[in-house]
């Protein structure tokens, strides 16, 4: 239990410590107050919003979960380091097998012995594929891993029949062709997928298969009746606009809406951001952005779903998002497991990517499902060299949040000063979600400040909070340090003791370029 301010018991904290100090003899702290109420909820935090991606792109499958050469290879040929890694951050719905591999992958190719099944050239990424890593494969990993499947069928160069066949493999009894073939391969009982993605970024000039919204939704609805007929059970995820900056941008969504009707569970968004003009105050303040995309998302799906006078309401499912702008090598030049777009993570990225975390949270009304895009390898918290492994700096907020994602998010009004960002806009420094799962209170608070400490009070109205249970930073004095094979521990998360109780706040103050996660329990 922490309570009373603990002796700092890291290197990095206390020079961030004495950094927020100077600035206190010097009176340039600022003051923040992050003020909740227990009865001002948003909605229920779906677990699913902790998800994430395994592409076949890169090194994520080959390489990355699976190398049955490696020295940590376990009996399935998966890397055990890389699969217990991965546990930390105790993911939910994995979805698989792409991206743009969806849209020129058959996945009759990757099923039955592995011997049997064929080598192919793989165009969205120029690569080799040699599925051995297949459905049976994916499910099995996720079996062990405790994740939720979600598999994204091919509407580009695949058919809706296509689709309809992969889930009767996957989700009917046996007695019929494909249902057969699960079985002969191995999984007598259904692997019972039930979230199911109609394509991938099918608005995109790029895609395989692209073809505009209107042949898009007639493609997606076609494939969605016949899938739904195959499995009642199942929920379907409708391509939405890739970025906010094509120029479809929400016309292509409400197309797509329109003429899928009930049929569409969820809509997908993406978003990849980056610090391109090196300017790091601005880069900070993009959740602003992710706000409004998914304020602007959920907007048409209420306008879609009014106009239509339907009692559906279609979610939102963030199923691509992270920072990606350093690596753009996307060229597989036809090799196996090329080294593609292996982006180095530092501190400014790990708060950025806790900016993601904090507006899922905020919006748990309406974003049921999010995706971090990759998990290893390919724009991932984790990269493998050989048989090493390396912990990047945007694995320990996702790793913060997921730990304490349990129970509903408040909202949350933050009373402090702002700073106006070149491109995102007016923000305040302190960037702030919040999930109350009974006595529980877990808060989780960005500073951005570049070099000045804040000092933050939070407040919940109508509690006093009683004990501080535990806290987390990760921080650190250069928003460009990273993680290295030679320095592994450059960006990590600490246990944070500042922090006190006093009169039913908790108080404590945040060194600049901060993120915290605090778990609490109410009086
Ligand atoms: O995650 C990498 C790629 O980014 C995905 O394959 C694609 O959907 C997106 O453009």
């Amino acid at each position: 239990m922490l309570g009373a301010r603990n002796t700092p018991n890291s290197t990095e904290r206390a020079d961030a410590h004495s950094a927020s100090e100077l600035y206190v003899e010097q009176g340039l702290t600022m003051n923040s107050t992050v003020h909740l109420h227990s009865r001002q909820q948003v909605g229920t935090v779906d677990s699913r919003v902790f998800g994430g991606f395994l592409e076949h792109m890169g090194r994520a499958v080959y390489e990355g979960v699976y190398e049955p050469g490696c020295r940590h290879a376990d009996e399935h040929g998966c890397r055990t380091d890389v699969l217990a890694a991965l546990k930390r951050l105790d993911m939910t719905a994995m979805r698989y097998p792409g991206g743009n591999f969806a849209s020129g992958y058959h996945w009759i190719d990757g099923i039955g012995p592995k011997n049997k099944r064929p080598t192919v050239r793989e165009l969205a990424w120029q690569s080799i594929e040699s599925n051995q890593f297949g459905t049976d494969e994916y499910i099995a990993l996720c079996r062990r891993m405790g994740w939720t499947p979600m598999l994204t069928v091919n509407l580009g160069t695949g058919t809706p029949e296509e689709a309809r066949n992969w889930v009767e493999y996957c989700n009917c009894p046996g007695g019929t062709r494909y249902a057969d073939m699960r079985i002969a391969n191995g999984s007598r009982e259904p692997h019972a997928v039930k979230l199911w993605c109609l394509g991938n970024e099918m608005d995109g000039k790029w895609q395989l298969g692209h073809v505009p919204a209107d042949q898009y939704a007639i493609r997606a609805q076609q494939a969605a009746k016949m899938m739904k007929d195959t499995d009642r059970a199942i929920e379907v995820v409708a391509c939405g606009s890739c970025s906010t900056g094509i120029p479809t941008y929400m016309e292509w969504d409400r197309q797509v809406l329109e003429h899928l009707g009930d049929m569409a569970d969820y809509v997908s968004l993406h978003r990849y951001v980056g610090n391109q003009a090196n300017d790091t105050a601005d880069y900070l303040a993009v959740s602003n952005g992710i706000d409004r995309q998914i304020e602007e998302m959920d907007a048409v799906c209420r306008f879609v779903q009014a106009r239509r006078k339907s009692k559906k309401r279609a979610y939102l499912c963030f199923d691509e998002w992270n920072v990606w702008y350093k690596n753009m090598q996307m060229d597989g030049a036809g090799k196996e497991a090329p080294h593609l777009i292996e982006e180095a993570y530092n501190l400014e990225d790990a708060l950025v990517v806790a900016g993601f975390l904090h507006s899922f949270v905020r919006h748990a009304d309406c974003v049921k499902i999010a995706n971090l895009a990759q998990i290893v390898n390919v724009i991932a918290p984790i990269l493998t060299r050989c048989d090493d492994m390396l912990i990047q700096s945007i694995f320990y907020p996702f790793e913060m949040f997921a730990r304490r994602r349990q129970g509903t998010a408040l909202r949350v009004a933050v009373d402090g000063p702002h700073y106006e960002g070149k491109t995102n806009g007016r923000v305040a420094f302190v960037d702030a979600s919040a999930i109350l799962n009974k006595r529980k209170l877990q808060v989780f608070v960005t500073h951005r400040g570049l070099d000045r400490a804040m000092d933050l009070t939070v407040d919940l109205a109508n509690a006093s909070i009683g004990e501080i249970e535990s806290a987390e930073i990760v921080a650190g004095n250069d928003p460009k340090v990273a993680n290295s094979y030679e320095n592994p521990s450059a960006v990590c998360a600490r246990e944070f003791g500042e922090l006190t109780v006093q009169n039913g706040k908790v108080k404590c103050q945040l060194p600049p370029l901060s993120f915290v996660a605090i778990t609490l329990t109410l009086e």
